[in-house]
């Protein structure tokens, strides 16, 4: 039994402790709730496997005078960090909360913070934050400012080090949405959180345009439109799960491997995918159908389903493998490549190459999107963009070229020419510079208009360009193909390229960095 003096120093320390607890007060906590979200620590227990969760800091207090900020105690500075475990890995968390002074930022929130961060790049595991906050703490000003800087500096010493994930489940204002956006992945919960730079009242005195904060900067918005956020929950609880469910596919950092999954050895591919693509390059069908059957079952977990939908981009399994596609969507746009899908599929690479995740892809693409629109838009800077990534790009990369393959986009797609290890190519493909009606309009223009018939011409030219180019034969005579498969053959020949490619090792030219156009 501890003596007297002990036990009061026991009790003092846990009546400290209680006090902690309760965060901004039982009334911050009810409107929390009212407003459909949890509390910090709730969100932590939901996200981490139960019991795990082993906090830091909880004692920080802020060293703010001004303001009558002296008079306030604001617990655990209004962030709750510690780590814990997903799926039986460690990880750190840190958690906004919104019930002591609005989860805002100022110098201690923000140490505790880069504390965690430079704690899990040591520790080489995964680090998730959980935003909830009115942002920089507005009585504290430049510390405030420090703050952010000095977490966005260690979002980027991270980056491609451990991986970043973000939650927001709240209000996530000014420069505070720069830290989610140097992160790897962003999930936003709808309804109840928002990001912009400025808000609806600031963005009515500048530019006079009226909008509420949801239009503005939800999570539908920058889910679908803007790409900011990767992943749509509908309340915390989902966006929890999705964050678990997302860590199952990567590894801890950059030098572990991936855990591999249980799978069903028994699985076979259906030969119904034999009359999945039509051979008819005007009939369009998803792709997403095509990856549910090739991969294992219930395996695959689309990332930025929303955004930019004519390509399709996501974690999958392989033999319990985990694995980046990258596909066309012939569904939309035809599967042509526009801006939005260049970089949406040219980060993803980036991610998966960094973390040493093999990347297969899927081709069925008219090539990029034309118009004043995409032009003025930049389609050259950011479809540079994919062919850099593939270039630079040094895992497994395996091809499968389902159909179109034109041009500058067959190129892009993860051709052998930018480093893949192994394209596969069905019955089906096209492989050319153009469209054949395109194609044969320049090259026979001249035999076309001088014709009897022209039309009648122009179908012939056609169809000789078709039967000259509209086939994989032309491309696999030259080894650029390195065998044409049947469509049912797909899961097989990719288990046995990714089992032959696993192993490799490609080095680069030595240099600081590259210089990837932005
Ligand atoms: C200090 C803040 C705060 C802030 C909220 N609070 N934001 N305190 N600094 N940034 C306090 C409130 O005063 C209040 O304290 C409590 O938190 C809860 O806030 P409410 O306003 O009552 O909550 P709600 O009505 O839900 O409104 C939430 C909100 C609003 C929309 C986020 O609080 C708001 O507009 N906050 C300011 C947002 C903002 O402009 N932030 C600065 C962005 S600029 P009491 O004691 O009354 O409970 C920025 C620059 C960073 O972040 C640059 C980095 C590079």
């Amino acid at each position: 039994m501890p003596d007297e003096e002990m036990q009061q120093k026991i009790d003092e320390y846990k009546k400290r402790k209680d006090k902690l607890y309760l965060g901004g007060g039982k009334d911050r906590i009810d409107k929390q709730h009212k407003q459909g979200k949890l509390t910090a620590r709730e969100r932590i227990s939901l996200l981490v496997d139960e019991g795990t969760f082993e906090e830091i800091d909880i004692f920080v207090k802020h060293r703010c005078t001004y303001f009558g900020l002296d008079q306030k105690e604001f617990p655990y500075d209004g962030v709750v960090t510690g780590f814990g475990e997903i799926n039986g890995k460690k990880v750190a968390v840190f958690s906004q909360d919104f019930t002591v002074q609005g989860g805002s930022l100022g110098e201690m929130h923000a140490k505790k913070i880069m504390k965690l961060q430079d704690h899990a790049l040591k520790y080489g595991i995964p680090i998730i934050g959980i935003n909830d906050s009115g942002g920089a703490r507005i009585q504290e000003a430049v510390d405030a400012l420090y703050g952010y800087g000095g977490i966005f500096y260690r979002n980027t010493l991270s980056s491609g080090v451990i991986p970043q994930i973000t939650i927001i489940a709240g209000p996530c204002a000014g420069g505070a949405v720069y830290s989610p956006a140097l992160t790897d992945f962003t999930i936003m919960v709808d309804k109840t959180s928002q990001m912009f730079i400025t808000g609806p009242q600031v963005v009515k005195s500048v530019t006079g345009e009226d909008v509420d904060k949801e239009t503005l900067g939800g999570a539908k918005i920058h889910n679908s439109k803007s790409g900011v956020a990767h992943l749509l929950a509908s309340n915390d609880e989902e966006a929890m799960k999705i964050t678990r469910k997302l860590l199952s596919y990567l590894p801890q950092n950059n030098i572990d491997p991936v855990e591999i999954f249980p799978y069903d050895e028994t699985y076979r591919l259906s030969e119904d995918i034999n009359s999945m693509v039509s051979p008819d390059p005007k009939k369009s069908y998803d792709v997403k159908n095509i990856i549910e059957l090739v991969f294992d079952p219930d395996s695959f977990f689309e990332i930025h389903p929303h955004f930019a939908k004519n390509i399709v981009v996501g974690f999958a399994r392989l033999q319990g493998q985990s694995v980046g596609i990258i596909a066309n969507q012939p569904k939309i746009l035809a599967g042509s490549l526009d801006i939005d899908a260049s970089d949406k599929a040219a980060r993803f690479i980036r991610f998966c190459d960094a973390f040493n995740i093999p990347i297969i892809t899927l081709v069925d693409t008219p090539g990029y999107l034309p118009g004043v629109n995409q032009e003025h838009g930049g389609i050259i800077r950011h479809g540079a963009k994919l062919l850099y990534a593939y270039s630079e790009a040094t895992v497994p990369l395996i091809t499968v070229i389902l159909r179109k393959a034109y041009g500058g986009a067959y190129i892009a797609m993860g051709s052998q020419h930018l480093g893949a290890d192994f394209v596969f190519a069905w019955p089906t493909a096209e492989i050319a510079v153009m469209g054949p009606e395109g194609a044969a309009n320049i090259i026979f223009a001249k035999e076309i208009e001088s014709s009897e018939n022209p039309e009648d011409t122009r179908q012939k030219c056609i169809q000789e360009y078709k039967e000259r180019f509209s086939n994989p034969y032309e491309a696999a005579s030259r080894g650029y193909i390195e065998d044409v498969i049947e469509p049912k053959e797909t899961r097989e020949k990719l288990i046995k390229a990714l089992s032959a490619s696993f192993s490799k090792v490609e080095s680069r030219p030595s240099k600081k960095h590259g210089n990837i156009p932005l």
